[in-house]
């Protein structure tokens, strides 16, 4: 079976074939901008263009969206375009894409991804994935399965939204040093750790390749293992794919 995944973003919209045996990309990802103000139609649009850049055989698409999803409609979308909310994401893809669609939030794929191919495989007990973007995002494991739309990003750090603290575009926006920012996801973790007492905290997104820069600083704050996501930046087009795998 032919699976594609792609992965939509508040900047970008990205996508790649897929091994979902495997979690290997199939041909370099292809990505454009996420279309601003980004309404339902445009980014449609654009998920089309990503896919037909790949050609045809397509079987089937995973889709990862920014905010909530349960059954293929959208429940939440902090930072998209708020038509978004309560709109059928997944007939909307249908449509636009022709093909059979999974959509899913972003930070789950991302953490089912790392679970399967990455710094979380065979890892018991609960593991705890915050993806730091654009937002933060999060995905929860029991023994390597998923409790969905977890939204700990959304948590209250003294008084402020999590991922108006911690998140990476608060940090660029801020032109933050790493010490300052670490400290700030170390605070963040440390919560969560108080909460949830994870054996395992992988942290994703695009800065988790950096994880030499600030990871010294969250560990002040932190006690569980911390492990930077292996997949980095392909983690939700992997997710994407390999959760596209069968209907529903
Ligand atoms: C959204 C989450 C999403 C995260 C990362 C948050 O603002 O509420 O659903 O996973 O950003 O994109």
């Amino acid at each position: 079976m032919n699976l594609l995944g792609i992965d939509i973003g508040g900047t970008g919209i990205k996508g790649a074939p897929v091994n979902p045996d495997t979690g290997e990309l199939l041909a370099e990802r292809f990505r454009l901008d996420t279309p601003q103000p980004a309404k339902p139609a445009d980014v449609a649009r654009v998920t089309r263009q990503v896919m037909d850049h790949f050609g045809g055989g397509i079987d089937r698409v995973g889709i990862t969206f920014p905010g909530i999803v349960k059954s293929g409609v959208v429940r939440s979308a902090a930072n998209m375009d708020q038509e978004w909310v309560n709109l059928d994401a997944g007939r909307l893809f249908v449509q636009a894409l022709g093909a059979p669609t999974a959509v899913m939030n972003d930070a789950d794929a991302a953490g089912v991804a790392e679970m399967h191919f990455g710094a979380g495989q065979g890892v018991h007990g609960v593991v705890l994935m915050v993806t730091l973007g654009t937002g933060i995002g999060s995905a929860l494991f029991l023994d390597g399965k998923l409790v969905p739309n977890t939204e700990f990003g959304h948590i209250e750090i003294r008084g402020k939204d999590a991922e108006k603290r911690a998140s990476e575009r608060v940090r660029e926006t801020k032109e933050l040093p790493w010490k300052k920012w670490g400290a700030s996801v170390g605070e963040y973790l440390a919560r969560m750790e108080a909460l949830l007492s994870p054996d395992l905290i992988i942290i994703g997104g695009g800065v988790s390749k950096k994880a030499d820069k600030f990871f010294p600083f969250v560990k002040e704050h932190v006690t569980a293992p911390l492990a930077a996501a292996k997949l980095q930046n392909e983690a939700g087009i992997v997710g994407a794919a390999f959760l596209a795998r069968s209907p529903g």
